[in-house]
């Protein structure tokens, strides 16, 4: 989604750094993209369509002098992806950059075009450079411009606001999207995200709703919704910003493949007792789990695919009944609740919209919340109950790999922990589980040998316009996650089922074009049974790539291709099981030419609904 951010500093920084902060913000998805800087007294605005590319070629040659600026890229929701549309939108001496969604935007506008203001964009945008406009008109400071207008403004919103009326002075606010600030010796940053500004500063302090700040080079005031001064404590990362590059790797996504042992390895560090007998989850109130007597999950994506693994997780080690929702669909239906339902809310980002709502909707229905990010201080991290943090590491491949297996993991985690609370399970199996989660890192490093060779099936396998996907049990929704990812990154049509379902009606769809990838570890306690399956596909002539841990299965056709993963527990498989399907929809986009880490339509963090 829209990506902001904003510098105060040194003329000689302004333009490379927010060059810089935009090009780190790319990841999150955009069509345009602007920038604003100080030209002679006078702000100077200079957009673009498309890619970044094509703003720096613009500002080639354009020597900036300012000591400060705000810059923008623009995932379209009100008005095609043009210049026109793209931010800073402007009006008179206001300058505005926006991330979110004005609401009652209609509304204002016609208020607006009564008073006389002309609208030049399709944006919802437009009507806040507006309306901050009129105030300063009748003689307001720009602060009291921008409370006035965000008091009529209904929406989402994260705002950075210049003004020639102020030049020196950058403003900015926020309304359920993110913003953060942060400073070094003798510079101010502001942006959407910690990955945008991570080479600058390793404090940041995440805006409150409602805040507004005030950036100087003299320092940055808040003040909150009443006008009060705040404080806001910083929070300090230790993520190294080696970590948000590519680091030699063509993309961010196969870096993300690569560092998915490490993920894990970071993710179960510190997590364990002593004696290896149960699960340390540092930020999780056991009181509000003892009595849970059922648990539902919301997320979105891959996120819910990985909540559908931890479905199978809980109700097997813990045995505490779990249902898995669409947040997108959860927020708004009627939701039967009952005494002691846990709610758990599964992002990434920790900023999704559609979950975050169904979380407060959880909430607001009485129920206990724990939400899983990779975030520490996202939104939903700061509105769940508890937090169990993945630590994948920033993850900028709009396609989720390492979170993906980091997230389940910690539903691993999770259920054990559940399991020993409620004493459904004694210490030795504790351990054997633990011993397993253990084991996962050193499966995956064998595992990410297969790139090689998984590269070189794509090439016979590219040029197919669908894909099915099929497993079974807690491999049923890696097949889901599978299709996912070669839908987004190659365009290529891809469906996941769960393989008993076939002959319920996919199964029509099987000749010699349609390529079936098994995901079917020999450990799965389905085997047996999704070999059923394959004879099923087989006798239709589907062509098929058999992901495997059983060295013995002989392949009856040679159109078809058998890759050997190794043998891995059960209830961790999915971990390793998924990536030579993430290696799959990688080459296979390679191959096909498309945006790997950007594509087409997408957006990493989906802060509107
Ligand atoms: O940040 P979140 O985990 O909440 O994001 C949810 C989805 O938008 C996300 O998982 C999306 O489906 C992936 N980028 C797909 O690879």
């Amino acid at each position: 989604m829209c990506g902001i951010v904003g510098y105060v500093g040194s003329p000689r920084r302004t333009k490379d750094v927010l060059c810089e902060s935009l090009r780190r913000l790319e990841y999150r998805g955009y069509d345009s993209s602007g920038i604003c800087f100080v030209e002679n007294g006078r702000s100077r605005v200079i957009k673009s369509g498309g890619k970044l590319e094509n703003l720096f070629s613009k500002l080639k040659d354009c020597e900036v002098t300012s000591s400060l600026g705000i810059a923008h890229t623009r995932w379209a929701t009100h008005g095609d992806p043009s210049e026109q549309n793209a931010h800073p939108q402007v009006s008179g001496p206001v300058s505005v950059v926006h991330n979110g969604i004005i609401e009652n935007y209609l509304e204002l506008k016609k208020e607006l075009v009564a008073a006389g203001y002309e609208f030049l964009s399709d944006t919802d945008t437009e009507v806040i450079s507006h309306l901050i406009c009129d105030f300063t008109e009748k003689g307001n400071s720009l602060l009291e411009s921008a409370r006035k207008a965000f008091d009529k403004i209904e929406g989402s919103y994260a705002v950075a606001i210049m003004s020639d009326t102020e030049p020196g002075k950058i403003i900015a606010t926020r309304r359920f999207s993110p913003l953060i600030i942060a400073r070094n010796a003798a510079e101010f940053f502001l942006a959407s995200d910690i990955p945008a500004i991570l080479p600058y500063s390793r404090e940041f302090i995440f805006l409150e709703d409602h805040d507004f700040v005030v950036i100087t080079e003299d320092g940055i005031s808040i003040t909150d919704a009443t006008g009060e001064v705040v404080n806001r404590t910083p929070t300090v990362v230790d993520w190294d910003p080696s970590v948000a590059e590519k680091s030699g790797y063509r993309h961010y996504m196969l870096k993300e493949i690569f560092e998915q042992p490490r993920a894990i390895l970071d993710t179960l560090r510190g997590r364990f007792t002593g004696d290896m007998e149960n699960v340390v989850l540092e930020d999780v109130d056991p009181s509000l789990l003892r009595k849970t007597q059922r648990v539902i999950i919301a997320a979105c994506g891959t996120s819910y695919h990985a909540s559908l693994i931890g479905k199978y997780m809980i109700e097997e080690v813990a045995g505490v009944s779990t249902q898995v929702e669409l947040a997108s669909e959860f927020r708004y239906r009627n939701i039967v609740t009952g005494p002691d339902v846990l709610f758990m809310a599964v992002s990434q980002s920790g900023e999704t919209a559609d979950t975050s709502e169904a979380l407060i909707k959880a909430k607001k229905l009485g129920m206990n919340s724990v939400g899983v990010t990779n975030v520490s201080l996202s939104k939903i991290s700061r509105e769940s109950d508890c937090v169990i943090t993945t630590k994948a590491g920033p993850e900028i491949g709009v396609a989720s790999t390492k979170s993906f297996t980091a997230q389940v993991m910690v539903f691993y985690l999770f259920s054990i922990y559940l399991a020993v609370l409620r004493k459904a399970i004694d210490s030795n199996r504790a351990k054997e589980l633990i011993a397993d989660a253990i084991s996962v890192s050193k499966l995956q490093q064998k595992t990410l040998e297969l790139d090689e060779k998984l590269k070189d099936l794509s090439k016979d396998f590219h040029s197919y316009k669908n894909f099915i996907y099929m497993g079974r049990g807690i491999n049923y929704p890696v097949a889901l996650e599978s299709a996912l990812k070669l839908k987004e990154v190659s365009y290529i049509h891809a469906e996941g089922y769960a393989a008993g379902e076939m002959k319920h009606g996919p199964i029509a769809l099987i000749d010699r074009n349609m390529p079936v990838v098994f995901i079917a570890p020999e450990e799965d306690i389905y085997y047996r049974k999704l070999l059923g399956n394959f004879q099923e596909v087989k006798a239709r002539g589907g062509r098929i790539i058999f992901i495997t841990s059983d060295e013995d299965f002989q392949l009856p056709d040679e159109r078809d291709r058998k890759i050997v993963i190794p043998k891995s527990p059960y209830l961790v498989s999915p971990m390793v099981s998924v990536i030579p399907a993430q290696f799959l929809a990688y080459h296979v986009a390679n191959i096909l030419g498309t945006d790997v880490d950007q594509p087409r339509n997408l957006a990493k963090v989906v802060t509107v609904e």
